[in-house]
């Protein structure tokens, strides 16, 4: 049947009200309007931020919303001047718009962008307007993508095109953690040749910082997190040491001072707390380390005392890895589709949208890396 043109219904998984369980309903989809794209979503992943919003997110006002960022589909049809995608292409939605026309995107120096935030409200990272409802209601799209449902409706400036090959039920996760930790790494840290780096926090995101940290030839990778059961992955992926800093008496800092002869080069943060940042940077070297904040909290702030980057440390923060949102996720898709990049190894569990509670439920225990939930068929 022909959907171009009319409301679809569909079923989403629908966050009602924070701290909550998600329920599955059905939900109806508006066309896409000018510069919009409504796609049919065919994998999706859970992140940490979608835990973050539901339990942590502080803006009551950001409900009902339909959460999910990370995913890939296929194209079903395309608003009024849409000119880069036809109904059939292979896509991947991204959370950080790249419009290709504004001051940030004409610089090589930044991955933002001007549209990114312009039509949302950062504290809620939804854009006013989503063409969703449920029951008479208006439903938000968390990160202007809400993609826990079989359909969405994203704007072109958030969508990414890629090979007709790619096995969408892998590369879903190129739309965020991937890109965001291998990014920090050789983007953000800019990782050098034979140096030696510490990943804190070893989840999809911390991973991938560890990927990221061995494509660009480190010669020691230190896997830090309290969780012993992440070490195993960490060593598959690329990590030399391993290293729980409840383990140790000491400042975690203190410790890998001891190991390094003075501290690392490159630090990279994944797990989210202000006290993780600051003892992330407590252990890079004072002459030259560079420490990059990856974690994403918005109820904590970091200190620092000026001797500690007067002394020559660097401290970077970067949203998505630092890639640009389309051009990185081509970039990314092309490289796992010419095998120099694993994605394979960062799905521990697969399942159905229908069990999006059970996959939350195991991120926010820790119990996975990547839960893929499958929402139709390939
Ligand atoms: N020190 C080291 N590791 C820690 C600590 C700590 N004090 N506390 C928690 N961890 C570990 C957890 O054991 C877990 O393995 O951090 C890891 C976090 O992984 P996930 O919860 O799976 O999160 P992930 O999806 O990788 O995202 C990490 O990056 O983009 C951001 O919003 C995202 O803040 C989140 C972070
Ligand atoms: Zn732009
Ligand atoms: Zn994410």
């Amino acid at each position: 049947m022909d959907t171009t043109g009319k409301v679809i219904k569909c079923k989403a998984a629908v966050a009602w009200e924070p701290n909550t369980p998600l329920v599955i309903e059905e939900i109806e989809v508006a066309p896409p309007q000018v510069h919009e794209v409504r796609i049919k979503i065919v994998a999706t992943a859970v992140c940490h931020t979608d835990l973050y919003h539901l339990y942590e997110g502080m803006h009551k006002d950001g409900f009902p919303v339909v959460l999910g960022h990370e995913a890939a589909g296929i194209v079903e049809s395309v608003g009024a001047e849409v000119t880069e995608f036809r109904p059939g292409d292979k896509v991947i939605p991204v959370f950080l718009s790249q419009c290709r026309e504004c001051r940030f995107c004409k610089s090589p120096k930044t991955n933002q962008c001007v549209k990114a935030w312009s039509e949302m409200r950062m504290e809620v990272m939804c854009p006013v307007d989503s063409g969703f409802s449920c029951k008479g209601k208006k439903i938000l799209k968390f990160g202007g993508l809400g993609t826990f449902t079989e359909y969405t409706v994203v704007r072109q400036i958030n969508l990414a095109k890629i090979h007709p090959d790619a096995p969408l039920d892998k590369v879903c996760l190129i739309g965020c953690g991937i890109c965001t930790g291998y990014g920090s790494a050789v983007n953000t840290a800019k990782v050098e040749e034979g140096s030696t780096c510490a990943v804190f926090g070893l989840g999809a995101v911390g991973l991938a910082a560890v990927m990221g940290c061995k494509a660009a030839g480190a010669k020691r990778i230190i896997a830090v997190d309290t969780n012993p059961e992440k070490f195993e992955k960490a060593k598959i992926i690329g990590a030399t040491d391993f290293v729980n800093p409840t383990d140790h008496s000491k400042p975690i800092h203190e410790v890998l001072q001891e190991m390094t002869d003075g501290g690392v080069d490159f630090s990279i943060e994944c797990v989210g707390s202000a006290s993780v940042m600051q003892s992330a940077l407590h252990s890079t070297i004072k002459a030259w380390g560079v420490s990059v904040i990856v974690g994403y909290t918005l109820v904590q702030n970091i200190t620092v005392q000026p001797v500690d980057l007067i002394s020559g440390r660097t401290w970077r923060g970067a949203l998505f890895g630092g890639f640009k949102g389309k051009d990185g996720v081509m970039e990314m898709v092309k490289c796992y589709m010419e095998k120099k990049m694993m994605v394979d190894e960062f799905i521990t569990h697969n399942m159905d949208l229908d069990n999006v509670m059970e996959a939350v439920e195991l991120m926010k225990k820790s119990k996975c890396v990547r839960a893929v939930l499958k929402t139709s068929p390939q």
